[in-house]
């Protein structure tokens, strides 16, 4: 029986993850880095040192940096991010999920975050969602990151539920893939040759509706 739901937050919830492609497309220029398209999907749900570590990758760079410059590096990126999500407010919420959430509410789902990103919690704050999510996974306590099932798995014990009691939903190849490692029923959100692994999957927030997951995942449960 359905019981939960557990969200990504950077291009689920809001469309922040186009701010860290932003952020990071910046430092990657500064340092002499052109990143390729497939950076867009590579980079989302990636820890900030697993990105920076993505990046070098890219411009073949692994290797070049002591851990004090990447440590500065990462903080550069971090500084140009928090920047750009200063002005976020309710109207941030990507299309269809405020219904989403206050439908999930009322069907008496409990809902928590499973967020890598240490500024989920200013996030939320700026969007005003807190009261939505009680629970949210800190990203601090976490030894591996996506596709790692390990996020959702502390999500799911959050809620004090089992693996089949939960639908969870994400916007990144890695946390389909980290739902998947977790034996949870994911919903992709976006490109579906890139979220193929994904039971079920939209292309964009304002065509997913909670019953037509829920009937998805209901149907898979038989
Ligand atoms: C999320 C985003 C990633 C980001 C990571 C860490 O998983 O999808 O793009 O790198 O969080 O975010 P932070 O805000 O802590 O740098
Ligand atoms: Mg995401």
């Amino acid at each position: 029986m359905l019981k939960g739901l557990i969200f990504d937050l950077d291009g689920v919830i809001t469309d922040s993850a186009s701010y860290h492609l932003a952020a990071w497309n910046q430092l990657a220029q500064e340092i002499g880095i052109t990143l390729p398209p497939e950076a867009n999907d590579a980079l989302r749900g990636r820890s900030r040192m697993d990105s920076l570590n993505v990046i070098l990758q890219y411009g073949d760079q692994v290797g070049k940096y002591s851990q004090a410059e990447l440590d500065e590096l990462a903080e550069r990126k971090n500084k140009a991010y928090r920047q750009s999500i200063k002005a976020m407010t309710r109207a941030d919420v990507l299309p269809g999920m405020l219904d989403l959430l206050q439908e999930a509410q009322q069907q008496g789902l409990r809902l928590a975050i499973a967020s890598a990103s240490k500024n989920a919690p200013t996030i939320l704050h700026n969007l005003q969602l807190e009261d939505y999510f009680p629970d949210i996974v800190d990203p601090e306590t976490l030894k591996h990151g996506k596709p790692d099932p390990e996020i959702f798995i502390a999500a799911q014990n959050l809620l004090g539920l089992n693996a089949d009691e939960v639908i969870s939903f994400e916007d990144a190849s890695t946390g389909v893939a980290a739902i998947k490692a977790a034996h949870q029923f994911a919903v992709g959100i976006g490109d579906a040759q890139v979220l193929h692994q994904a039971d079920y999957i939209v292309p964009d927030t304002a065509a997913l509706h909670l019953d037509d997951a829920e009937a998805a995942y209901h149907h898979q449960l038989q």
